[in-house]
């Protein structure tokens, strides 16, 4: 009979695709997936370390398994990903959770096969973690989520290192993958019949940089936009100081690349910024963006905001509520500064109290909310070409699917229809949502 597995994933579209591989690999070994953590023979939670509170949800969802472990032995439970790079996390998990069979991280997760067999034979909890790995590892079987939209690795790592993010340390340096196996992985999934690629790095903006004959992002996009089977191409994420104009042209050339960009700013204030260590000032934020619209007058634009960042002030902080007017952003991921340890500015003596910091966050929101709306009342009654993704969670009616500028969108339709891309008419438009109507 078939060993059955359930993993679990916390964090970024990088750690899902880590998942998806991690599921490829195991469906290779012959185990199949289960959500039933009462029938699973493996239980993997694939972990994330980038605040405060994605931490503790594993440590709570770790805690839970002790009963289960104690009920059935054989099970083998496996942790691994960014908290995992971690040495004070795996101490932790050595002293408090010693019913973990098998730690690994995110550099050696194709490993899996040998951990597994090495654990088997000593049945005591086994730590291989690589602190970073100057290899790319390609042909990783990979079971994907869906099968008309996928993602592909382009680099791996970070080298910002800006002050607040533990990425750097959890992912490794920078290392660009050779643009022959993103084109060679792109096609294949086209011509399996993939509509939608997303292609992944932390700043995808740098790609290129550590590759012997250098290529860079933009020149990636014209090779990817060749792909005729091919429909939509999306990226995630891009670094402000590294946009060039050679791309903002590139996805105007493009057909294939989505009208969206995500360009998280952070902060406003220039004194922040610095601290942060993202080598842009407000004011040449404010100038790309404004470059952007005119030249993609149809882009959409969604960022990612930290509040409370050490030793922000009253004033600090109404210079990111300006840029947030200024720029009519789409949509935004919003987050309280989290102290991460091994950071700069863990050490930073200016910390922000909570109470403070969360009511910069309302104030946030309620900045932010109704310009996400006007944003979207301003499509009623366009019409979009929508990719349909899935049965809307609210209602089982409808269909959900993304415009190319990347919002969701709910309309009534025939599942059959998942995976397939449709003309949507703008009904009706809500902060986070827009409703519609096929038309023919
Ligand atoms: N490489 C991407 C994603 C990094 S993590 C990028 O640079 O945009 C995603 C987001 O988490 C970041 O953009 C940042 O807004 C947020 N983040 C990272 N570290 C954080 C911390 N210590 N506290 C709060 N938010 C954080
Ligand atoms: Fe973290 Fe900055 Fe790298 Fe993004 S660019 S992963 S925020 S260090
Ligand atoms: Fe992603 Fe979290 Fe790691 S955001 S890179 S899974 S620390």
């Amino acid at each position: 009979m078939n060993k059955k597995y359930l993993i679990t994933t916390w964090g970024c579209q990088m750690n899902e695709h880590d998942s998806e591989k991690i599921e490829g690999i195991l469906n290779s070994l012959g185990y199949i997936s289960t959500d039933n953590k009462e029938s699973a023979n493996l239980i993997i939670y694939n972990t994330c370390l980038v605040r405060e509170n994605a931490e503790l949800k594993v440590y709570g969802n770790l805690g839970e398994l002790k009963g289960l472990k104690r009920k059935n032995p054989d099970l083998i439970i496996a942790v691994c990903g960014c908290m995992m790079q971690k040495e004070e996390v795996r101490s932790i998990i050595k002293e408090k959770y010693s019913h973990v069979d098998l730690i690994f991280g995110t550099h050696n997760f194709h490993k899996l096969p040998e951990l597994l067999e090495s654990y088997d034979q000593k049945r005591n909890m086994l730590i291989d973690v690589w602190n970073d790995s100057p290899d790319i590892v390609e042909n990783i079987p990979t079971k994907r989520k869906y099968d008309f939209k996928a993602f592909i690795n382009i680099m791996y790592g970070c080298n910002n290192f800006c002050s607040y993010c533990i990425v750097p340390y959890t992912r490794g340096r920078e290392k660009s993958r050779n643009p022959e196996d993103i084109l060679a992985e792109a096609i294949k999934l086209s011509k399996e019949g993939y509509k939608e690629i997303t292609l992944l790095g932390q700043n995808v903006n740098s790609y290129g940089k550590t590759l012997e004959n250098q290529v860079t992002f933009a020149q990636l996009l014209y090779m990817l936009n060749e792909i005729e089977e091919l429909e939509r191409i999306r990226f995630m994420t891009s670094h402000p100081k590294d946009l060039s104009d050679e791309l903002i042209d590139a996805i105007k050339n493009c057909d294939k690349v989505c009208n969206h960009l995500h360009l998280p700013f952070q902060a406003g204030s220039n004194k922040i910024l610095k601290i942060m260590n993202r080598k842009y000032t407000k004011e040449k934020y404010l100038d790309l963006v404004k470059k952007i619209r005119k030249e993609i007058p149809d882009v959409s634009l969604t960022t990612d905001i930290i509040v409370g960042f050490p030793g922000e002030t009253k004033e600090d902080f109404e210079e990111t509520l300006d840029v947030v007017r200024k720029s009519n952003f789409d949509s935004a991921f919003t987050f309280l500064y989290s102290v991460r340890e091994g950071t700069p500015a863990a050490k930073m003596s200016e910390q922000v109290p909570d109470e403070i910091k969360h009511e910069r966050f309302q104030r946030l929101l309620d900045t932010l909310h109704p310009i996400s709306l006007k944003r979207n009342k301003e499509l009623i009654n366009r019409e979009f070409k929508v990719l349909v993704e899935d049965i809307s969670k609210n209602d089982d009616t409808k269909l959900s699917g993304r415009t190319d500028t990347n919002r969701l969108i709910h309309f009534k339709g025939n599942k059959e229809l998942i995976s397939e891309i449709v003309n949507v008419r703008v009904t009706d438009a809500k902060t986070w949502t827009l409703e519609g109507e096929i038309v023919e």
